[in-house]
C-alpha cells in the first residue's frame, strides 16, 4: 500500500503591490503563472493561496473571469452538444468574443481572462510548462487508455472573493490536491460534464440497456481506480476519499477540543461514491456564514449565476 505524502498547512503568497499600476494585467498574468509552478512542486502539490489587491472604498480589487486558474474549454455547438467541458462553455464564448481562439480539441487549456479594475478584460494564454496533466489508464485493462482521458494536475479555484480581517480579496486563488472522487466520480462522469461512463462501460462489456445492470455504478468505481493510479503513477499528489474524510473527522475533534465548530458544506465533505462507506455520512452540516470566508464571484457575462 502507497503512504500518502502531503505537505501539509497552507503556504500563502503576497501579491498585494503585483498589477497596482492601472490596465496592468500583465503583470498579474505572470503573478499567477508564477502561483502555479511552486503550487505543482514538480508533483507534490502544495497547498498555496496568493492574495492580491484587496477593494478599498473607492476602488475595487482584481479579479479573473475562470472558476480556476486551469480548466478546459467547452464549445458550444450548433446543435446544443458541447465539445470539452460543458462546466465552462459560458467563459468559453466570452473568451472567444475577446478574440481568443482555441483548438477545438476536448483538452483545450482555456486562457487566463485577467480584469483590473473598470478596465477591459485582457486573455492571455498559459505557458505549457505550468499546466501539468495526467493521462488516464486504469492498472487492470489496457484498453482503458484508448478512452483517451486526461485531467490536470491539481485544482486552483479563482473566482471565489476572500473576506477576511474586514477586507474584501477579489484576487486570492488557491491550490491543493485532488481528491480521486473528484474527477473519477465528477467531473469526467456527470451527464453535464464529460459523461464518459457509457464508453467506460461499454469497455468493461457491462450491458448498458438497463439501469439494473448497475453498469453506471461499476463504471463509476472503476474510472476512479483509474483516476488514483494514474495520478500514483505520475508521481502528482492525490488522496482518496476514505482518507480524506478521516482526515476531515480528524480536523473536526481538534475543533471542537478547543472549543470552536466546524462549519462545513455537506457536499463538498461527503464523497460522490462510497458516502456510507466514510465516516463523515452522518454528518449534519447545517447552513452558517462566518468569517473570514469566501463567496463566489458574480458571473461576468450578462446570462447572470455564478460558474461552479
Ligand atoms: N471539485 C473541483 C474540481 O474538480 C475542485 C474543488 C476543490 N478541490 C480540492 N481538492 N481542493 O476541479
Amino acid at each position: 500500500m502507497r503512504r500518502q505524502v502531503l505537505l501539509a498547512g497552507l503556504e500563502t503568497r503576497d501579491c498585494r503591490a503585483t498589477g497596482a499600476a492601472e490596465g496592468d494585467e500583465s503583470a498579474l498574468f505572470e503573478a499567477l503563472v508564477d502561483h502555479l509552478r511552486p503550487a505543482w512542486n514538480g508533483g507534490r502539490v502544495r497547498l498555496l493561496l496568493s492574495a492580491f489587491a484587496p477593494s478599498t472604498p473607492d476602488r475595487p480589487g482584481p479579479r479573473v473571469w475562470n472558476s480556476q486558474l486551469i480548466r478546459y474549454a467547452g464549445y458550444r455547438q450548433p446543435d446544443g452538444s458541447v465539445v470539452g467541458d460543458p462546466e465552462t462553455a459560458d467563459l468559453t464564448a466570452a473568451a472567444q468574443r475577446l478574440g481568443w481562439r482555441g483548438r477545438g480539441t476536448d483538452y483545450d487549456v482555456l486562457p487566463l481572462v485577467v480584469q483590473q479594475p473598470e478596465c477591459e478584460p485582457r486573455y492571455f494564454d498559459l505557458p505549457p510548462d505550468a499546466v501539468p496533466e495526467v493521462q488516464i489508464s486504469h492498472p487492470d485493462h489496457p484498453w482503458f487508455e484508448q478512452l483517451g482521458l486526461r485531467w490536470h494536475a491539481f485544482p486552483t479555484i479563482s473566482n471565489q472573493i476572500l473576506e477576511l480581517g474586514g477586507l474584501r480579496y477579489t484576487l486570492a486563488p488557491f491550490s491543493a490536491w485532488y481528491t480521486c472522487t473528484e474527477i473519477g466520480a465528477r467531473n469526467l462522469s456527470d451527464t453535464n460534464r464529460y459523461d464518459k461512463l457509457p464508453e467506460v462501460a461499454r469497455g468493461m462489456g457491462l450491458d448498458t440497456g438497463r439501469d439494473r445492470t448497475l453498469w453506471r455504478d461499476r463504471a463509476l468505481l472503476e474510472l476512479t481506480v483509474a483516476v488514483l493510479h494514474s495520478y500514483d503513477q505520475a508521481g502528482v499528489s492525490i488522496v482518496d476519499h476514505h482518507f480524506a474524510t478521516k482526515q476531515f473527522v480528524r480536523h473536526e475533534e481538534r475543533e471542537y477540543k478547543s472549543g470552536r465548530s466546524c462549519p462545513a458544506d455537506w457536499s463538498a465533505i461527503v464523497p460522490a461514491t462510497s458516502g456510507s462507506a466514510t465516516p463523515v455520512w452522518q454528518r449534519r452540516c447545517e447552513p452558517t456564514r462566518e468569517l473570514p470566508n469566501f463567496s463566489p464571484h458574480q458571473a461576468p457575462w450578462p446570462t447572470g449565476g455564478a460558474e461552479g
